[in-house]
């Protein structure tokens, strides 16, 4: 049995489903009771509470972890889940970590992960950690706007990074749990080609097929709206990577190739997939 948490987000929706396609047993961890694919198991439980993980964990062989990126600031003890898993006999975790890890490793909440990367590293257990960088679904920020104005209001508007489809996140985690030849590894996960938010913008008018316009916002409008939804210190670390990405966050990864055997899909294609957020 596998173990997926974040299940019912952009990367543990289609990963749950994969394994599930697979014929393995899965359990879906969120929070919130969800609707999962048929023969998939969901448990409620919230990972700032560890020993709540109990009964989704007995029986698991591979748990796939995602923490939400709150769950540090409000106290919680992550390196307590991989002490959970490895008490309930789970051989395999595969961590959803971020690029930024080894981009800017100065930052408090990558400080956490990394720290959280070694307890893995030294638990004993067989361990893959998955990096990436920018999602592509970030782009639902702009859904409301599209959906109500046809406009995308985002700051940087020719500064890009070579954002991710979360699908091939689930692709690569779901090789990484059901592989022996990844233990041990740590992969950078990126899509094929530096991306702006101006040509993401045109992507999304083409899936839509009718015009949307781009509204460039200052720095300061940007975090200002984005203070709405996420901490001020968390606001800042996203807009210096937005607007100066280092020559390692505008690197293209040959690891989604490397571990899929083929390339990552390209911005465009997850915004024909999702199309229906912006309609
Ligand atoms: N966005 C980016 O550009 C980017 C880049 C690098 C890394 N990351 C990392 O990617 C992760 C987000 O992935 P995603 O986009 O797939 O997530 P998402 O779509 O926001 O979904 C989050 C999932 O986690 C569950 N969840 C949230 N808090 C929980 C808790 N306390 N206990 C149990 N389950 C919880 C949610 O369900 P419930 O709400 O029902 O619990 C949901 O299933 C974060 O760790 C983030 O740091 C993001």
């Amino acid at each position: 049995m596998i173990v997926v948490t974040g299940a019912t987000g952009n990367i543990g929706r289609p990963l749950t489903r994969a394994l599930a396609e697979t014929g393995h047993q899965v359990t879906a961890v969120s929070r919130h009771t969800a609707q999962v694919p048929d023969g998939v198991r969901h448990v409620a439980a919230d990972l700032a509470e560890p020993a709540g993980l109990k009964p989704a964990l007995a029986g698991a062989k591979a748990l796939f972890l995602l923490l939400s990126g709150d769950l540090h600031a409000i106290g919680a003890r992550p390196a307590d889940i991989i002490g959970e898993a490895a008490a309930a006999g789970v051989r395999r975790v595969v961590l959803l970590s971020t690029l930024g890890v080894a981009t800017r490793p100065f930052g408090r909440t990558r400080i956490e992960m990394r720290a959280l990367e070694d307890t893995l590293r030294e638990s004993g257990l067989e361990w893959v950690v998955l990096r990436p960088g920018g999602f592509a679904s970030n782009a639902l920020w702009w859904a409301e706007s599209v959906r109500t104005q046809r406009v995308v209001a985002a700051p940087f508007g020719d500064i890009g990074v070579p954002v991710i489809d979360p699908a091939d996140i689930a692709a690569v985690a779901a090789a990484c749990l059901l592989e022996d030849r990844h233990t041990g590894g740590v992969y950078e996960l990126t899509g094929p080609e530096v991306i702006t938010p101006r040509r993401q913008t045109e992507a999304i008018a083409t899936a839509l097929g009718s015009p949307v316009r781009f509204h460039e916002l200052t720095r300061d409008e940007a975090k200002a709206a984005m203070i709405q939804s996420m901490p001020a210190e968390l606001a800042d670390d996203t807009l210096d990577i937005l607007g100066s990405p280092t020559p390692a966050e505008l690197r293209v990864s040959p690891d989604v190739q490397q571990v899929l055997g083929r390339a990552p899909r390209p911005f465009a294609d997850w915004a024909a997939r999702n199309v229906a957020a912006f309609r």
